[in-house]
């Protein structure tokens, strides 16, 4: 049975990312501070899956901390979730991001390497595109110059893998998300939005439920169908499941250059008015929601061509734009009762 080491593995992503690898066979131990998540969450992921994966609280910015993890640890791959996610918080403390996401980053690196641990999965954004001149986007897509620290900590970490896996004997994959959302059927584990939701969807779920009182659409005069702006929403558990493709490439030598980086997102555009027309349908509530200024930074339009990722890593998703909304309000619903 193969180890997997799944970094951030109690956070909204690494948390599904964990069930689908243990119904998958795979033995998990998992990394987390409990910065942006709760240790609920490691007994959610048992009762989907009937097993509890192997948790260690560490700060990966405390490297003997991570040292000592791998002195006593052998792992057949490493799945890199934890960091920092928030935009805007990224330009107010520029440099706590370049600590967490970069500087954890490089600790990791550098264990594997010098125990010559292999197969290494790298939580990237479609935030390295930018603003794409062309639509849907392309992994041959250039990258543009990160409008955040966020983002600029995306770019800068394909880099130091990409550099890493010339240098050593090491293999990587980057998987760019486009907009990750939704929950688990089982409405066990979701996403736990800390304070007021940055993104879309929770905000959405949040007003529908009273908490917030009215959701700002951030323009309507983008050059898009509706005039909103346009993202690809993927369903966390498909993102999920792009991981243990890209896992299993890894392992079973199905790459095709030691570093490589896919597109992780539907393939199809949604603007922010369809997103709540979708939302109304599957909640039959009426969503409360003004036109508002353009947000800064934010890209008129993106969604991905997943070409290439459906076939190098024998992969689709499988959700609808509906079904995936309505497991974010079955997941809001339940953090109500
Ligand atoms: C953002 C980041 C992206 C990051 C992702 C992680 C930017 C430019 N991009 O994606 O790099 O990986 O979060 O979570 O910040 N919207 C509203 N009202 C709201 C919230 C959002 O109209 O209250 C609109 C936005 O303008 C956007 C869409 O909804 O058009 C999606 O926004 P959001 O969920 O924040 O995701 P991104 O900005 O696409």
């Amino acid at each position: 049975m193969k180890r997997i080491l799944v970094t951030g593995g109690l956070g909204f992503i690494g948390s599904h990312t964990v069930v689908e690898l243990q119904n998958e066979g795979f033995e998990v131990v998992i990394i987390d501070n409990l910065s942006n998540t709760t240790i609920d969450v490691l007994d959610n992921i048992t009762s989907i899956t009937g097993k509890k994966p192997e948790f260690h609280q560490i700060d990966l910015r405390i490297k003997n901390d991570v040292t000592s993890f791998f002195d006593n640890n052998s792992v057949d791959g490493v799945i890199h979730f934890a960091a920092y996610k928030a935009v805007g918080e990224s330009v107010q403390k520029p440099l706590d991001y370049y600590e967490n996401n970069i500087g954890t980053l490089v600790y990791l690196l550098q264990e594997m390497k010098n125990r010559g641990l292999d197969n290494f999965i790298f939580s990237s954004s479609c935030t390295v595109y930018g603003q794409a001149d062309e639509l849907p986007i392309t992994e041959n897509a250039a990258t543009k110059p990160a409008e955040s620290p966020y983002g600029n900590t995306k770019q800068i970490g394909e880099e130091i893998i990409k550099d890493s896996c010339k240098a050593y004997n090491l293999n990587a994959i980057a998987l760019r998300y486009f907009n990750p959302i939704g929950g688990h059927e089982s409405i066990k584990i979701g996403e736990l939005p800390l304070g007021v939701p940055q993104n879309l969807i929770p905000f959405i779920t949040q007003t529908a439920v009273g908490i917030r009182k009215e959701l700002s659409v951030f323009g309507n005069d983008y050059p898009t169908k509706d005039g909103t702006a346009v993202r690809d929403y993927i369903h966390v558990v498909d993102l999920a499941k792009a991981h243990i493709a890209a896992l299993k490439r890894l392992i079973d030598r199905n790459n095709k250059s030691t570093f490589e980086f896919f597109n992780i997102g539907t393939g199809t555009g949604s603007s922010v008015l369809e997103v709540i027309k979708s939302f109304e349908k599957v909640s039959g509530t009426k969503l409360n929601y003004k036109i508002v200024e353009r947000r800064e930074g934010d890209v008129t339009a993106a969604y991905a061509d997943t070409t290439i990722a459906n076939k190098e890593l024998n992969w689709r998703t499988e959700k609808t734009l509906d079904e995936t909304i309505d497991s974010a309000w079955k997941w809001q619903l339940k953090q109500k009762s």
